[in-house]
């Protein structure tokens, strides 16, 4: 068998266009034909969309790094526009140090805790919202309960939470091109970059929430101030529009599968397995990037070193040859191995947490609420790396 750099098939498909980000599906489709990676001739990139070699990617982090981006820009010959992330953007053995600092933080006795102010806060948000009857299930409920939560549970200032939200926009947009959504989302960075790492410093936060925990790093002499801050900011920008976008992504999923809606309402329990279906139906991530450090071999093909490749995590959530009918929401389908939260040594670091949020809003919905219908039209946000909504107006009965 040939092992070859040079029939890598090609393809004109733009997934920054409008049309690929409004409704990604069938692009999907058309790629994972191409084969195992193909290459996108305007974006100048490879691409990877079908499941087995999204996770082959993956789990081989030292040849498709994480260090020169994780976007399509290529921090090797672009430098970043802001501190890179001391996780995301981050390899072994600097990554494995950074990450343990985060993962000891939120180790399974503190989410434990938070479970249970996560069902508090769900209870008291879905009764305000019955009562309201009519809202924006962006705003008023997805953005409004991760900001709640989460932003208590790192312990930041509830003072102007909202500009999380749009700085988590400049990261995530931040990933693609250069072109008019990131112009618009980099609008108020003179602002907002200056508040986030503000927030983030050990005199602003909380001294009960999970963010002062990372400076313990700080005392025990194995990261600086800065880098202390830095990794804090890490929870703020991967832990809250991203939360969001997959309670609107529910949202939207049980009002066009009703019957899903009474499987959930009838069996609350179900929140879980509905999460996992969500993540995987309608990734919040639709895409990361890597960059090969070397020669790298996927399939019967060679990507050349020091090339960018996108993941398409949405495609490999949908990818036949994994999934039985996998544009159908089915929540009690067995969704092991789903990608929404990434695999391997990036895999989510805030996974457990993210769970333990929707699961909780979910349970306490199925129990409180019989309906949900849209009372006007979805908006679906337009984004360069994220799938959500820009509005869901929606009644609750
Ligand atoms: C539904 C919500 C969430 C989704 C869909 C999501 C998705 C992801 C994905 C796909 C990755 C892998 C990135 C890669 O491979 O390059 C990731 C990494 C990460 N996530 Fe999440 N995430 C969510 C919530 C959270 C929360 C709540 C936190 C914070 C507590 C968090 C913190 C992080 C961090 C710090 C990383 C980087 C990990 C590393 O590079 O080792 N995420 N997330």
């Amino acid at each position: 068998m040939t092992i070859s750099t040079s029939n890598i098939p090609t393809s004109s498909i733009d997934p920054f266009s409008e049309e690929y980000i409004l409704e990604p599906y069938a692009f999907h489709e058309e790629l994972r034909q191409l084969g195992p990676v193909s290459y996108l001739s305007d974006l100048g990139a490879f691409v990877v969309t079908q499941y087995e070699y999204v996770k082959e990617v993956l789990n081989q982090p030292l040849v498709f790094c994480s260090g020169a981006g994780v976007g399509i820009s290529n921090f090797k010959k672009d430098p970043p526009w802001r501190v890179p992330s001391l996780v995301l953007e981050t390899d072994p053995p600097d990554h494995t140090r950074n990450r343990a600092i985060i993962s000891k933080a939120l180790s399974p006795i503190a989410l434990r805790a938070l479970k249970t102010q996560f069902e508090a806060e769900a209870n008291l948000l879905i009764d305000r919202l019955l009562e309201k009857r009519n809202f924006d299930a962006v705003k008023d409920l997805a953005e409004a309960f991760p900001l709640k939560v989460f932003g208590d549970a790192i312990g930041i200032t509830p003072h102007e939470r909202e500009k999380a939200i749009i700085y988590g926009n400049m990261v995530f947009n931040g990933m693609g091109p250069k072109n008019e959504l990131l112009k618009q989302a980099m609008s108020r960075a003179d602002e907002i970059n200056p508040w986030i790492m503000s927030v983030c410093q050990r005199d602003n936060l909380s001294k009960s929430g999970l963010g002062i925990q990372i400076y313990d790093a700080v005392d025990s002499g194995i990261l600086t101030e800065m880098e202390a801050t830095t990794l804090v900011r890490s929870f703020l920008s991967a832990g809250i529009d991203t939360t969001a976008h997959a309670i609107s992504n529910a949202i939207y999923s049980f009002v066009s599968f009703p019957e899903q809606w009474l499987k959930l309402k009838a069996n609350p329990q179900l929140s879980k397995s509905a999460f996992e279906e969500t993540l995987r139906f309608e990734s919040p991530f639709q895409t990361f990037f890597r960059t090969t450090t070397s020669n790298a071999k996927l399939g019967n093909y060679v990507i050349p070193e020091n090339e960018k490749v996108m993941l398409s995590l949405g495609s490999a959530n949908r990818d036949p040859l994994q999934w039985e009918n996998p544009d159908i929401f089915d929540i009690s389908r067995i969704t092991t191995g789903q990608l929404g939260f990434g695999t391997g040594i990036h895999g989510c670091v805030g996974q457990m947490l993210a769970r333990a949020e929707v699961e909780a809003l979910l349970q306490v919905m199925a129990k409180k609420v019989t309906s949900i219908r849209f009372t006007g039209e979805p908006k679906r946000l337009l984004h360069n790396t994220l799938r959500g909504f820009e509005s869901l107006p929606i009644e609750f009965i």
